[in-house]
């Protein structure tokens, strides 16, 4: 198998090239790409030195069985339909090609299915959807869901290395912003992407459209807002849920409990805990009736949110299309 990591030298890149170690998904060929400033740079795998190489057209035309995109939209939009047209399966982190009609935005656990003879770009969805996704879908299978109030408590890391080196450079005293459009240290801010027309930021569509798309239900109604917090990694999230048919709190626990990779824990669950690990934590689950219950959710953004979910899409797409 031959693999290449585009934008692995960044959070989410590094990340892939760890987690692919993890899960023992060790390719004949490996290729580590990023821009030409990092063009050199070694990266250890599997106890070997790779030297980074610049992405290009040529490098993609290699023809790699899987290629995982973590460099942002504009090299996505760019360079991944080059890597489709070659032959590849690419797994894109950007949010590019999410809402195309005809590309899948997959969460392995909930519609890994589509992923069954599929070949081109594969998308993976944003890191506060992914983790949000994981917690509901049972619970939607269930009772059906008909609204969703979330409000997001988002790491710095979730801004890529330039969020957690604004974070390090405030703590010293500099208090310059520049990957936030205020101050970050003793501070948060409720804006993450641009501010639309009608008053949504940019972060927060991403969670309507992608979460509709990922439980293929257009009718459920999503209200969300987006803060970034003084936290390096590990996002969390307040959500307040209506069902459509009603529930006793025990069955909503038990969804819970059948939801893949995801924990319903008896202890409240802080970021400083989840940073590291591929699992989403439910904690304080409470309701006041039986159509309405609020919880606390929280993940490792760049692990369940990025750098996991796209190795668990690599592995379910092999799992299914190359039968042992
Ligand atoms: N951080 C998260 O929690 C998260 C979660 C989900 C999705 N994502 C998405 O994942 C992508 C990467 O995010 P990140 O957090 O890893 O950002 P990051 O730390 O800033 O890393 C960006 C990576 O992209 C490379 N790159 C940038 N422009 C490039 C170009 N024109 N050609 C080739 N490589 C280029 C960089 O290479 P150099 O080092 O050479 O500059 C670096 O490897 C983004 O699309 C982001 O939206 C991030």
């Amino acid at each position: 198998m031959r693999i290449a990591v585009a934008g692995a030298t960044g959070e989410v890149g590094r990340m892939m090239s760890q987690v692919l170690q993890e899960m023992g998904i060790l390719p004949s060929q490996i290729a580590f790409l990023a821009s030409a400033r990092s063009e050199g740079k070694e990266i250890l795998f599997n106890g070997k030195n790779y030297r980074v190489k610049e992405l290009t057209e040529e490098i993609l035309k290699e023809g790699f069985d899987y290629v995982l995109f973590s460099a942002g939209g504009s090299a996505s939009r760019r360079f991944a339909p080059i890597a489709a047209k070659a032959g590849s399966v690419v797994i894109d982190n950007s949010s590019a090609f999410r809402m195309d009609q005809d590309v899948p935005l997959v969460v392995p656990e909930i519609n890994g299915n589509l992923l069954r003879g599929y070949r081109g770009i594969v998308a993976n969805p944003n890191c506060s959807t992914i983790q949000m996704v994981l917690s509901l879908y049972r619970i939607h299978e269930r009772f059906g869901i008909r609204t969703i109030v979330v409000s997001t408590y988002q790491a710095v890391s979730g801004a890529g290395r330039k969020g957690i080196i604004e974070l390090e450079f405030q703590e010293k005293g500099n208090i310059e912003s520049s990957a936030f459009i205020k101050q970050i240290h003793r501070n948060l801010v409720p804006q993450i992407g641009d501010i639309m027309a009608d008053g949504f930021s940019t972060e927060e569509m991403k969670m309507v459209d992608e979460t509709r798309k990922i439980l293929d239900d257009g009718n459920i109604s999503i209200w969300p807002t987006t803060i970034r917090v003084p936290v390096e990694y590990g996002h969390s999230e307040s959500i307040f849920v209506e069902t459509r048919d009603p529930f006793e709190l025990e069955e909503i626990h038990e969804a819970l409990r059948n939801s893949e990779d995801v924990v319903l824990s008896e202890e409240m669950i802080t970021p400083l805990e989840v940073a590291g690990t591929d699992l989403t934590y439910v904690s304080r689950v409470r309701t006041f009736d039986n159509r309405r219950f609020l919880m606390w959710n929280i993940a490792d953004n760049i692990r369940v949110g990025a750098a996991t979910n796209a190795v668990r899409i690599l592995k379910e797409h092999l799992r299914l299309n190359n039968p042992a």
